[in-house]
């Protein structure tokens, strides 16, 4: 297994589940759910390229990306480094929310560990140390994440949005069309194996479709990102900010960790 020690990732599992309420065994011999995985995942419905917000913002009566949008994509097709991303967009003045922000939040941990995780956009503490998911909710994802033996070395994390929008309001679909582009980029620089989505807003944008998380969670998909030549299996979840204030949804985000485990199991053999 790729990750953790696993006795760690095995504490790590018993704290997340009495933290979520299972404090009692219900069988009398333990289950180990990672111990047989299922045959390969049946083969995931494609999704579309891009999302509604883009379809619906991307192209203008001229049938021309607007201004900001076709600057954003040219400036991220031009970088060929994670450093001339970062730096490409700390640049880039088209997105307002870059002015009310007090650091850009580009990413945090391993781009060479083959997972990628993409959120929503920075919070309030993420924006006051410049890394994605430092704050509560972050916290929550780390515990889940250490329950299948994952740290920040063994992926990278990113939001969809690297700026804090004021007062941790929704992005609008115009910031997700700006930013979208310098997310493709991230993606096709960083060439991970695996993509797990946080939330809604990251689930849309690159899955496509008008589903919500409910619909779109939980189910392995393949998605084109430009500048890849193959498609990239991709597995939304809730946010970790979502399952904070929702008890119930904890259970199936615990079936998604599961089935994000198995994935990276059965893709090293
Ligand atoms: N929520 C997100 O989606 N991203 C962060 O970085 C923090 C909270």
């Amino acid at each position: 297994m790729r990750g953790m020690d696993p006795r760690t990732a095995l504490t790590a599992a018993l704290r997340l589940h009495l933290e979520w309420g299972a404090d009692e065994a219900l069988a009398e011999a333990p289950i180990d759910h990672l111990a047989a995985p299922p045959a390969l995942p049946p083969a995931a419905s494609p999704a579309s390229p891009a999302s509604p917000a883009v379809a619906r913002l991307a192209v203008s009566a001229s049938g021309t990306l607007p201004p900001p949008a076709a600057r954003a994509a040219s400036l991220a097709a031009a970088c060929h480094s994670l450093d001339a991303l970062r730096a490409a967009l700390a640049a880039f003045d088209g997105c307002g929310l870059s002015e009310t922000a007090t650091h850009l939040v580009f990413n945090d941990g391993n781009p060479d560990s083959g997972l990628m995780l993409i959120g929503e956009a920075p919070g309030a503490e993420e924006d006051r140390i410049g890394k994605p998911f430092v704050g509560p909710s972050g916290q929550l994802l780390d515990r889940m994440l250490a329950s299948i033996g994952l740290d920040r070395d063994h992926y990278l994390i990113t939001n969809l949005i690297p700026w804090r929008p004021p007062g941790n309001r929704s992005p609008t679909d115009a910031e997700v069309l700006l930013c979208l582009p310098f997310l493709h980029r991230q993606i096709a620089l960083v060439r991970p194996r695996l993509l797990l989505l946080l939330g809604g807003l990251a689930a849309k944008a690159l899955l496509g479709g008008g589903a919500g998380i409910t619909r779109l969670r939980g189910t392995w998909r393949e998605i084109a990102i430009p500048g890849l030549d193959a498609r990239l299996p991709a597995l939304a979840t809730y946010h970790p900010a979502y399952l904070l204030r929702s008890p119930g949804a904890k259970r199936a985000a615990w079936a998604d960790l599961i089935s994000l485990r198995r994935r990276l199991d059965t893709a090293e053999r």
